[in-house]
């Protein structure tokens, strides 16, 4: 079982180069399938949940060329009618865009229920409204598959109840070959789902006001191919600037659109840190203890979910108390045991986090809960004093490209190890480089 093993305490410094938008990825990756002509999909992200998706859309006879570590060429032509399930996809969120993507090409799908993260309940049946909506009989039916069936797609004027990134993008896939206009209020305005529209506006669909709260389509009779470049991503740009603020370091992230952090930016100068914008970089500097303050997380262009973990834990080493509340899913503080571990001093009540701030934390040995608190958890640790082991890394891998890489290039000493000799090459590894 692999692991990490990281000594803190070393401020992150230098530059680092942001990969392609995982969660834009999975619906893009997803939507290729829907023209029977080649689709060039350019900055994907290398990570597990990337190529679980691409694995079980082989596996139903789409054409699948990989010929740069991120551009995948996608060819739908030859999508067999057969149940999508494996064990990679049940594991993973995006798997069920293939089910918006196969019912809005060929008015039938099934899929196996979506899995993802553990950080609540995490249901679809905004995803099903929206499907049911434009016409289509949608069933669970054993063992654990999604079946959406249409005899034919209409367009409709959907409201949504509550706003969902998911349940935005499948019904937008399933309309847009659907006849007439359909319409989706209080729809998701994420930049992923604005990525998504214009990936697929690039392959003849007419789709307008992405990134509003009101979207229309006009249905149209087919795709074609296109060649697309998938937007930076915002959540794992977000994650090295608050690692940066955490080690209280100087960081520099490139390739990223510093509108889609702006929220992320006006936290960090709020407690104290210095940010500085540019084109498509921004820089974090923290040269001292940071500040206290309230978060609520909130759909686009609030403050993301899956950035909570990552200013819990920069909060758990700022000055005074700061109180997090977490709206979008009810089970995403589980990481504040593992926290505690490290002399995190957090208090859960219901949906909020109370969190008196410490000078340091300490090193532990640790598990990722999940996702995005795993890799909250590896930037607690960089902080820390001394050493932590970090387990269950493969969450981590499922939405991080090359993250001991990239943090080991801003100095950081942490390492990908499998047992307890390479654990001690790794540790002394890091004194000869703190020696040299
Ligand atoms: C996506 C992201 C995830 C991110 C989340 C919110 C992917 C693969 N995952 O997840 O990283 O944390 O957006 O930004 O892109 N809900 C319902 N019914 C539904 C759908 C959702 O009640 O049919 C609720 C959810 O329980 C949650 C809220 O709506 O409380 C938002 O969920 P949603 O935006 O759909 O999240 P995901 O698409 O699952």
């Amino acid at each position: 079982m692999e692991y990490y093993v990281v000594k803190g305490g070393s401020p992150l410094s230098g530059e680092v180069e942001i990969a392609g938008a995982k969660n834009a990825a999975l619906a893009i990756v997803a939507a290729a399938i829907m023209a029977d002509e080649p689709v060039t999909i350019e900055n994907v992200p290398d990570v597990s949940d990337i190529r679980a998706l691409v694995g079980a859309i082989s596996d139903i006879g789409g054409e699948v060329a990989h010929p740069e570590r991120h551009t995948y060429v996608i060819n739908g032509a030859n999508i067999k009618d057969e149940p999508v399930d494996n064990e990679a996809v049940r594991k993973i969120r995006g798997s069920y865009y293939l089910i918006g993507a196969l019912l809005g090409k060929y008015r039938k799908a099934e899929v196996a229920l979506p899995g993802g993260c553990n950080i609540g309940l995490r249901p679809i049946d905004q995803h099903i409204k929206g499907f049911r909506a434009l016409g289509a009989n949608v069933s669970v039916v054993p063992p654990g598959h999604v079946r959406a069936e249409a005899s034919c797609l209409v367009g409709s004027h959907i409201y949504m109840d509550v706003v969902s990134v998911g349940a935005t993008i499948n019904i937008i896939m399933a309309a847009i070959m659907a006849k007439g206009n359909t319409i989706i209020e209080n729809a998701a305005k994420e930049p992923h789902v604005v990525d998504l529209a214009n990936f697929l506006n690039s392959m003849g669909a007419k789709i307008r006001g992405a990134g509003t709260d009101v979207i229309r389509i006009r249905g149209i009779e087919k795709l074609h191919g296109t060649n697309y470049s998938i937007i930076p991503d915002q959540i794992e740009a977000g994650t090295f600037m608050y690692a940066a603020a955490c080690t209280r370091g100087d960081v520099t992230i490139t390739n990223v659109i510093p509108k889609h952090l702006e929220c992320l930016t006006a936290k960090l100068t709020e407690i104290g840190c210095e940010v500085t914008e540019s084109d498509d970089s921004v820089r974090v500097v923290a040269t001292r203890r940071l500040e206290h303050t309230n978060v609520k997380t909130l759909p686009y262009p609030g403050f993301p979910t899956d950035m909570q973990p990552q200013i819990s834990v920069l909060l758990g080493l700022s000055r005074g108390t700061s109180i997090v509340t977490e709206s979008i899913f009810e089970n995403r503080f589980k990481y504040t045991d593992e926290l505690a571990k490290m002399g995190g001093n957090v208090r859960v009540e219901g949906n909020t986090a109370i969190i008196d701030g410490v000078e340091n934390y300490t090193g532990a040995k640790i598990t990722a809960p999940d996702l995005r608190a795993g890799a909250a958890l590896v930037a607690a640790a960089l902080a820390a004093r001394g050493y932590s082991e970090i387990y269950d890394i493969h969450y981590i891998e499922r939405g991080y490209e090359d993250f001991p890489e990239k943090l080991r290039s801003l100095g950081a000493f942490i390492a990908k190890v499998s047992n307890k000799d390479e654990e001690r090459r790794a540790i002394n590894g890091f004194n000869m480089r703190i020696v040299g």
